[in-house]
């Protein structure tokens, strides 16, 4: 799938600016400041109807106005689908207003997971050295874009979770209407759980591989998942502890995923430029796992891409990524070689002080 096209008007420090992308690779450069960031976060926002930067895409909107539009233009949404296709949103008022090819989308979990984009960021370090929440979401964005019922499962789920976890925080429930909640949760949870180990499976199945091409080394990599009991949400002995702790202490919201090389679990023991590498290699797969079931390469959105690898790891990687539509950020062009530079479409941002919008 390809952006050929992108609009963004009162996005973050853009009055009004259009964006022509090309069918390969596409480098933005700017200053520190200059929005390089934030046209990737549109394009995140269009696919995802999140922000990878913010928890409140309310940010997003210009401090001097009310309300944000961004358009995007997406070609060859899969290898079975050639059209073209015409997304946008209208961000006001707290709402997002969503449309398709001219035509209301009711809610954005309809067409969640038909655009789909990979960014990779310094938070990549983050994906293998925090806690295992970050992972969880990671594997909840692979299946949101490779299963078409995996996203309405998690929306289901978590909707049962907050009323099971309000009912328990406040007290005023009966043990029918707490039991009811506890099978929802399992039922869901089940499903949930046997995709994110089928996922997990393809995912071991191809990261030594991949780490060996980009690398040229072998490694032990896998991921290692450890789900939550689930069959303690129907067992009255942890029903009565989930009552006194006001809380619900089993289901997938609490599955721990974690990585590991060998015996070592690289939460603990990677360095920082190891636990970019290896996140690196994770979007990797991600990419490829969304080519094997949707038909499509994702757009690779590479925030800062020449920071943190060194030139060797850079080449290999842009070598095996050749296949995506890649929009990548730089401050400058000394950091990307000759042969990219000159194949690439090139975007310039202007200086942040110079420019009038
Ligand atoms: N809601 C907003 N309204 C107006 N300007 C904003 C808003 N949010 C962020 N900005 C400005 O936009 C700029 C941030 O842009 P962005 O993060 O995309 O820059 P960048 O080119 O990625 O920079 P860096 O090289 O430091 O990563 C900052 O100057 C910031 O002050
Ligand atoms: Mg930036």
């Amino acid at each position: 799938m390809i952006i050929e096209k992108l609009l963004l008007q009162n996005f973050r420090r853009f009055k009004e600016k259009k964006f022509n992308f090309s069918n390969g690779f596409n480098i933005v450069i700017g200053k520190n400041g200059s929005g390089k960031t934030t046209i990737l976060e549109a394009i995140y926002l269009l696919s995802t109807g999140k922000s990878f930067v913010t928890s409140a895409v309310q940010n997003c909107v210009n401090v001097s106005e009310d309300y944000f539009f961004v358009e995007g233009v997406f070609n060859n949404v899969s290898r079975l689908d050639q059209s073209q296709n015409t997304l946008s949103i209208l961000f006001s008022k707290d709402k997002k207003v969503v449309h398709l090819n001219k035509r209301k989308v009711k809610a954005f979990s309809l067409i969640i997971g038909k655009f789909p984009v990979i960014v990779t960021d310094y938070a990549l370090v983050e994906l293998v050295k925090d806690g295992p929440s970050k992972r969880r979401d990671f594997i909840n964005h692979v299946l949101t874009f490779t299963d078409e019922d995996y996203y309405k499962n998690i929306l289901k789920y978590y909707s049962f979770l907050e009323r099971r976890n309000e009912y328990l925080k406040d007290g005023k429930f009966t043990m029918d209407l707490l039991l009811f909640l506890s099978h929802e949760l399992y039922d869901y949870g089940i499903k949930i759980m046997e995709k994110r180990e089928k996922i997990i499976n393809d995912f071991n199945e191809r990261i030594r591989d991949i780490f060996y091409i980009i690398f040229d080394k072998k490694s032990e990599l896998s991921i290692v998942y450890r789900p939550s009991k689930l069959e303690k949400l129907l067992d009255p002995d942890s029903i009565t502890e989930e009552i006194r702790r006001k809380r619900t202490l089993y289901g997938i919201h609490l599955d721990e995923i974690e990585i590991f090389d060998g015996q070592i679990n690289l939460r603990e023991f990677a360095s920082l430029g190891e636990a970019y590498s290896i996140g690196f290699i994770l979007k990797l797969v991600e990419s490829e796992l969304i080519d094997r079931y949707k038909s499509t390469t994702p757009i690779l959105l590479l925030d800062d891409f020449f920071s943190h690898l060194d030139e060797v790891k850079r080449e290999k990687i842009l070598n095996y990524i050749k296949n995506n539509e890649v929009i990548l950020t730089s401050v400058s062009t000394n950091d990307v070689s000759k042969s990219i530079l000159n194949s690439a479409n090139v975007i310039i941002l202007e200086d942040v002080l110079n420019e009038n919008n």
